[in-house]
């Protein structure tokens, strides 16, 4: 069957790796199409994952302030209470907003919209299947995959988004909770635990490994560990669950860690235990795109063509971590390698965040993968707790750390605990991108009194 239209792009998922790329691909003069099942564009970035949660996180941030954390200024509030609906309304607002703001953008930056579920046909042919059942073929010099991930379910654990659920159904319970279970103690377990945990919920952290947060430096996750513990929530590790049972409005879980095994209840369950590439239904075997049959994930060389040479993927559906900051740095250089310019991302500076507070931010080596290559190295480490801004804040929780090479100086990696890091994280992540030396941060002027001092003194060690 003959393409209704042909443009030079047709992306795949209006995510961050999806609509960046058309953006891109749109400003470098190519014709562009984007498209995107859901009703509304953005992807589970915008619609279900970093933005409603941290809209959720910050709302129940300055909830637990003003419960707890207002008095020690002088500030007495009496009668404070949740209005969880107006919290819900207002996160979908934020929500609603930043996915008109998309749509605007796109239509402004000339990209079609098409709203429907794509498949590939062959290597520059792709079926639109619209919302009203209409069928559209659409051709294209170049397709790009980025139609992003979906949660890894648990054997023996189905989500019905009402007792068990994953990060879509916590993000919209209608009540708190009274005790809420999280299996997973990784970023969303971690985020959104903290969310229901402020909002007055029990919370307890079920997770297979000795430690939460596994892939943070050692140092940085056993402090991320203290604080929660300090803050109420409760985590049972190196522990799995072997059976779920849903009865009169409760999850029984039955756990197993050192080989025994104990039963625990709770009104809901959040399954958190990562997520897999969302690759089904694509066509991409028969159209010859090649996959890895262990992970799932779509393979790509160096500048995210697959197999098919018109074909290329990015963001969740190819390896690495499922950033949504990683997807579109890959969504650009995709653009740019299929325009024959020279196009890379630098995953040695790819920073990332965990929204707990105090927040955890890192980009590079950790200490342990530092030892693990046997690179000689100095570590810097600074606390919070001497630094002036965040004495006046009352935050003086957490640190700072920097790994750098022994003999160069050249940093490896810095790491992070303490209040606002979300941001002074960029400033890591630029210096790394330039191949700095701590002793670069060392001599850069700080203004004082700020957060970002810590910074600078952990390198000055
Ligand atoms: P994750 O990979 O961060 O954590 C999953 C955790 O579950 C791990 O600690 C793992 O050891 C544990 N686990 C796996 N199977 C288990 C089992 N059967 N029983 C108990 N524990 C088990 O995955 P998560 O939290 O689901 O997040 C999915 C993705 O979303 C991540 O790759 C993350 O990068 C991304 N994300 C990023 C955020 C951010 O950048 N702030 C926020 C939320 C998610």
């Amino acid at each position: 069957m003959a393409a209704e239209n042909i443009y030079d792009l047709v992306v795949i998922g209006s995510g961050p790796g999806g609509y960046t790329a058309a953006v891109k691909a749109s400003g470098m003069g190519m014709t562009v199409a984007c498209v995107e099942k859901a009703s509304r564009p953005g992807g589970a970035c915008l619609n279900v994952g970093c933005i409603p949660s941290k809209a959720l996180l910050d709302s129940s941030e300055l909830y637990a302030m003003t419960k707890n954390g207002l008095s020690a200024h002088g500030i007495l509030v009496t009668g404070a209470t949740l209005d969880l609906p107006t919290m819900m309304t207002r996160k979908e607002q934020v929500v609603e907003a930043l996915t008109k703001q998309l749509g605007k953008l796109l239509e402004a930056s000339r990209v079609n919209l098409l709203q429907g579920t794509a498949r590939v046909m062959d290597a520059h042919r792709v079926e639109v299947v619209g919302g009203d059942g209409g069928v559209h073929i659409i051709g294209a010099k170049f397709i790009l995959l980025a139609t992003g991930s979906v949660p890894v379910t648990v054997p023996g654990m189905e989500f019905d988004e009402d007792r068990i659920v994953t990060s879509t159904g916590a993000l919209k319970f209608f009540e708190v909770p009274r005790t809420l279970g999280i299996i997973g103690g990784g970023y969303i377990g971690l985020e959104l635990g903290s969310v229901w945990q402020r909002l007055g919920a029990k919370v307890t952290v079920i997770e297979m490994l000795p430690q939460i947060a596994a892939s943070l430096d050692g140092q940085i996750s056993r402090s991320l560990k203290r604080i929660l513990d300090k803050q109420g929530m409760t985590f049972r590790l190196k522990t799995t669950v072997t059976h779920a049972d849903v009865s009169e409005g409760a999850v029984k879980l039955t756990l197993e860690s050192n080989g025994k095994s104990d039963m625990m209840e709770f009104d809901r369950v959040l399954v958190a235990v990562g997520r897999k590439p969302l690759t089904t239904g694509l066509g991409l075997e028969a159209a010859g795109v090649e996959m890895d049959p262990k992970t799932g994930h779509i393979r790509v060389d160096s500048s995210f063509q697959t197999s098919v040479s018109s074909i290329y993927a990015v963001g969740d559906v190819v390896p690495g971590s499922m950033l949504a900051h990683k997807a579109s740095a890959e969504g650009i250089a995709a653009v740019e390698a299929m325009s024959g310019l020279f196009s890379e991302v630098n995953y040695d500076a790819m920073p990332s965040v965990i929204y707990t507070w105090p927040e955890v931010a890192s980009v590079g080596l950790t200490e342990e993968q530092v030892k693990a290559r046997e690179i000689p190295y100095i570590a810097g480490t600074c606390p919070f707790s001497g630094n002036g801004r965040a004495q006046c804040m009352g935050e003086t929780g957490g640190l700072v750390k920097i790994l750098s090479h022994a003999r160069t100086d050249r940093i490896l990696g810095i790491h992070m605990i303490g209040p606002r890091v979300s941001e002074m994280i960029a400033e890591a992540v630029l210096a790394m991108e330039m191949g700095a030396s701590s002793e670069d941060i060392a001599r850069t002027i700080h203004s004082h009194p700020s957060f970002s001092e810590v910074l600078m003194d952990a390198a000055k060690k």
